[in-house]
């Protein structure tokens, strides 16, 4: 890295955190957060093989009760980081604040103990279960961890979490399998909210159910999360989902946050153009606004994250790059990496190119 991309990077990131207006403190603040995979090869000549840059340099914030989503292509590292940020992976480098406090690394029974605080539910409601324990144990299993009694007992209480998600608390002693796939993800959510945390990552947790499922699972998140009080990061494919669901949105796109804006605001005026490529494939309900509307094509493999593109990892796709810039900003693209800037009162983009939207702070 040149000494005057790691000079743009500081002076990006300062920039970033003085001139957030926003009055609302953040429960939980990432910043510059990279996860990277080692990779081992068995060859003739060993050699340290470049890792897999599954996270590269996120910074974000969550504010209390609210919906984060986070989209973007299979293997952007929207899982890797909602992982990291939880502390389930250890993060390379970077910093994870929560309530104030840098929770980056933590260990042991300070780790235990943040568990009650912060949890995930996964996609796969099956793997994510185990076989051999019944729902009740399943649903108590933090209880035990965390050495917590509830009042009236641990039965009493995941009955109650069961009947809250919509389970029969008389099924406290089946298996997972004798549940269906959504029965199987309302488990997942009593046993992650059992401890009443205050953030909890949702990893595509309606992606493997049948359409027909997904919304009433979508309905007990945004219950559980208005009686509760619970903040989530929501991560999913479905850009429709997210926009349903979501108060914010993370666009993703290898290892880095492309946009992130408020919902309505990303949705409307989407300033990146890799935003504009992903709602742009998007169907329209009406088809004749369907059959107007012009599509943002993008061109090209998705780059590997061992070896991302220089500059901005998105400029061997970007249309904005091929089609409407001279050469002289085209080098800026290939040899700058572009830092999350602020360009509206909530929003945020990762473009050297992408217009500010409010006057006020420019
Ligand atoms: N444990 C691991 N070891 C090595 N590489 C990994 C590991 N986990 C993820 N990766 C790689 O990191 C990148 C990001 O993966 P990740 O699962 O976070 O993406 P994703 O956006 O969640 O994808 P999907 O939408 O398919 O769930 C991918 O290239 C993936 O192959
Ligand atoms: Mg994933």
């Amino acid at each position: 890295m040149s000494s005057s991309i790691t000079s743009a990077t500081t002076a990006g990131t300062t920039d970033r955190s003085d001139a957030r207006h926003d009055p609302r403190e953040a429960i939980l603040s990432v910043r510059d957060l990279r996860k990277h995979f080692p990779r081992k090869t068995r060859g003739i000549i060993r050699r340290a093989d470049d890792p897999v840059k599954a996270v590269d340099g996120i910074s974000f914030d969550l504010y209390p009760g609210e919906t984060l989503g986070v989209v973007g292509e299979s293997g952007c590292g929207k899982s890797t980081a909602g992982r990291t940020t939880l502390q389930l992976l250890p993060p390379t480098s970077g910093t994870i604040t929560f309530k104030g406090q840098d929770i980056t690394g933590i260990k042991g029974e300070r780790l235990r103990k943040m568990r009650t605080e912060m949890q995930m539910v996964f996609q796969d409601p099956v793997g994510s279960l185990n076989p051999r324990q019944t729902v009740g144990s399943i649903i108590g299993a933090p209880f035990d961890i965390q050495g917590i009694t509830p009042e009236g007992g641990v039965k009493a209480e995941v009955q109650s979490l069961m009947e809250r998600v919509g389970l029969n608390p008389e099924h406290y002693n089946r298996y997972p399998h004798e549940f269906s796939g959504g029965q199987r993800q309302r488990i997942g959510i009593a046993r992650a909210v059992a401890l009443r945390p205050e953030v909890i990552v949702c990893d595509e947790p309606v992606s493997a159910l049948d359409v027909s499922i997904q919304a009433q699972v979508v309905n007990l998140l945004e219950d559980v999360q208005k009686e509760f009080g619970v903040t989530y990061m929501f991560i999913a494919h479905d850009l429709s989902v997210v926009r349903h669901i979501s108060d914010r949105v993370a666009v993703m796109y290898l290892g880095k946050i492309m946009e992130i804006a408020d919902r309505d605001e990303l949705y409307a005026n989407p300033q990146h153009p890799y935003t504009q490529a992903l709602l742009s494939a998007v169907p329209l309900p009406d088809p004749r606004k369907e059959d107007k509307r012009e599509r943002v094509l993008l061109t090209g493999d998705l780059p590997s994250p061992i070896n991302p593109p220089s500059g901005c990892v998105f400029h061997t796709r970007c249309p904005k790059f091929r089609t409407e810039l001279s050469d002289a900003d085209k080098a800026r693209c290939t040899g700058e990496v572009p830092q999350q800037r602020r360009i509206g009162a909530d929003h945020e983009v990762a473009c050297h190119f992408a217009a500010t939207t409010d006057k006020a702070i420019v």
